[in-house]
């Protein structure tokens, strides 16, 4: 399975190629490595799911790299990090380790790549790093090369990836905002440091850094789209409470939503593992967070695409989302407050329809419901009604969704493993 993030750049980077010195590494100092150091170690690897873009999915070599993070200019693959002296990290000096993760600095000096969210990991302390040094070092060392990345030029030239720091990347720890509880300075360095979440919920700008401005309002990744995760009411998590945010961080699930794609595998691999402190820490900064209040209005009832929408919804979809779209707790989500269904891009949406989709199995939750697949039953223009109904019902207000989209979804998501 590929992993997607959202990296894009300009062509324009190659102008400034020669730009920037080259950062030397310093020989290693390495820290006593009590338990207490291992056991933190492994929680911070868990929260920032180092697991996840280090390992090739079912492949049972945690952390032995290989696995393909797709990007808009090709695959950036992610190199092994088990102590492997030769082909991983078991080499490496702290100060290197701590440059890659925290700095975007690779062994020899040369950038990496940001589809490695070191932007993130430096709100990090370097203690913290090194605990999760101090964890991998305790990891099954595993021999396997590095595969080589070949994006195509320019982005082969990763000194280009000087200018992207330049303009993107701020170095530094997190800072604690004295005005707010200790529980909203939690989830804010875990939200904006290791569990990187605006990776893939900030939109990015043509060269791929974070719009600040638009911090958390949702992003298209390769195939899906992540929504708004602020507080908004018609986009974001407006009507969710801090407890339903828990809940879905915690167990992939709740009365809303159900978590589908990357963001299952988030669940999986590092949320649903997370303390229930440190969920309800992400849950209460981002109910904190304003977002967009708008005032958009709902299409009439009688727009074509409406009236064709209730009939279809009527028909195929309220067996299991209720007529009113509030669903069945615990079994089918309630549509009706669901943020993603109303996203200004509709793509994850769309191929839920399309392709179907199971959430996540986790140790609190571990069946769960499937959405059955309708992309062989309905056309895209009457998955377009539906969705555009769904998305002015019940309180929502968004644009339609045009039978073009759902022919583009269709395309990008056909040769891609569900
Ligand atoms: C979203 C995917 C992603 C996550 C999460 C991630 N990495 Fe990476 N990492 C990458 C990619 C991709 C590269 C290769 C970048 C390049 O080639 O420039 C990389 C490179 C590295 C390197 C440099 C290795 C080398 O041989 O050059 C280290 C060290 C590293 N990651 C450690 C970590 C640690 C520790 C974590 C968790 C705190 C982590 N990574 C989380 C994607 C990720
Ligand atoms: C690898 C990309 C990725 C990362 C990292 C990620 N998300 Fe997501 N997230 C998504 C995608 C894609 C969706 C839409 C699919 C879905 O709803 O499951 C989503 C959906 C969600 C939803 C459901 C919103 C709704 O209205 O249905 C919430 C809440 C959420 N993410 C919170 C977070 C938080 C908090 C973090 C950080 C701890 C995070 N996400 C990290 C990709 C990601
Ligand atoms: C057999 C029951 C069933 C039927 C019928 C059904 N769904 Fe679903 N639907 C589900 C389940 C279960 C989920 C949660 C899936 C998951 O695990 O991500 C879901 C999720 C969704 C979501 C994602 C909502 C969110 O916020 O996560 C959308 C959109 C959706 N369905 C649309 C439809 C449409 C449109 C139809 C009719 C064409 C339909 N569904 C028919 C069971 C059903």
């Amino acid at each position: 399975m590929r992993k997607t993030t959202n990296v894009r750049l300009l062509g324009a980077l190659v102008a400034f190629v020669a730009v920037g010195a080259s950062c030397s590494a310093q020989a290693g100092d390495s820290d006593p490595q009590a338990f207490t150091q291992i056991e933190r170690g492994r929680y911070l690897a868990v929260t920032s799911d180092c697991v996840s873009c280090h390992t090739v999915p079912d492949s049972n070599q945690p952390f032995a790299g290989g696995r393909a993070i797709e990007t808009p200019f090709g695959n950036i693959f992610a190199p092994n990090i088990t102590p492997d002296p030769e082909t991983g990290i078991g080499a490496w000096s702290d100060d290197e380790f701590d440059a890659a993760v925290r700095k975007g600095i690779g062994r020899t000096g040369s950038p990496l790549y940001p589809a490695m969210p070191y932007n993130a990991f430096t709100k990090m302390s370097r203690t913290d790093v090194q605990a999760i040094r101090a964890y991998l070092n305790t990891v099954t060392p595993v021999h396997n090369p590095r595969a080589a990345t070949a994006l195509p030029f320019p982005f082969n030239i990763r000194a280009a990836m000087r200018v992207w720091n330049a303009l993107y990347f701020k170095e530094g720890e997190y800072t604690p905002d004295p005005q707010k509880s200790s529980e909203w300075n939690r989830g804010a360095f875990l939200v904006d440091g290791p569990a990187h979440c605006g990776a893939c919920h900030t939109p990015k700008s043509l060269l791929g850094g974070d719009k600040l401005n638009q911090y958390l309002q949702g992003s298209y990744l390769q195939g899906w789209s992540a929504p708004d995760i602020t507080n908004s009411t018609r986009l974001g998590l407006g009507r969710w409470a801090v407890d339903d945010i828990a809940a879905f961080l915690k167990t992939g699930h709740n009365r809303v939503s159900a978590a589908t794609g990357p963001m299952a595998e988030a669940v999986k691999l590092s949320t649903s593992q997370m303390t229930d402190a440190d969920v309800r820490a992400i849950a209460t900064y981002l109910k904190s967070l304003p977002g967009v209040e708008d005032d958009v209005k709902p299409l009439p009832q009688d727009n074509p695409a409406m009236a064709a929408g209730a009939a279809i919804y009527r028909d195929q979809c309220s067996a299991c989302h209720a007529l009113d779209g509030r669903g069945v707790a615990k079994l089918f989500p309630s549509i009706a407050d669901s943020s993603m269904v109303r996203s200004a891009d509709p793509t994850t949406a769309i191929r839920i329809v399309l392709r179907g989709a199971r959430s996540v199995a986790t140790a609190s939750e571990p069946t769960a419901p499937g959405m059955p697949s309708y992309g062989r039953q309905l056309g895209d223009g009457q998955v377009a009604a539906v969705l555009t109904y769904m998305r002015n019902m019940w309180g929502g207000a968004a644009p339609a969704v045009a039978a073009k989209d759902v022919t583009r979804v269709r395309s990008e998501t056909a040769s891609r493993p569900d």
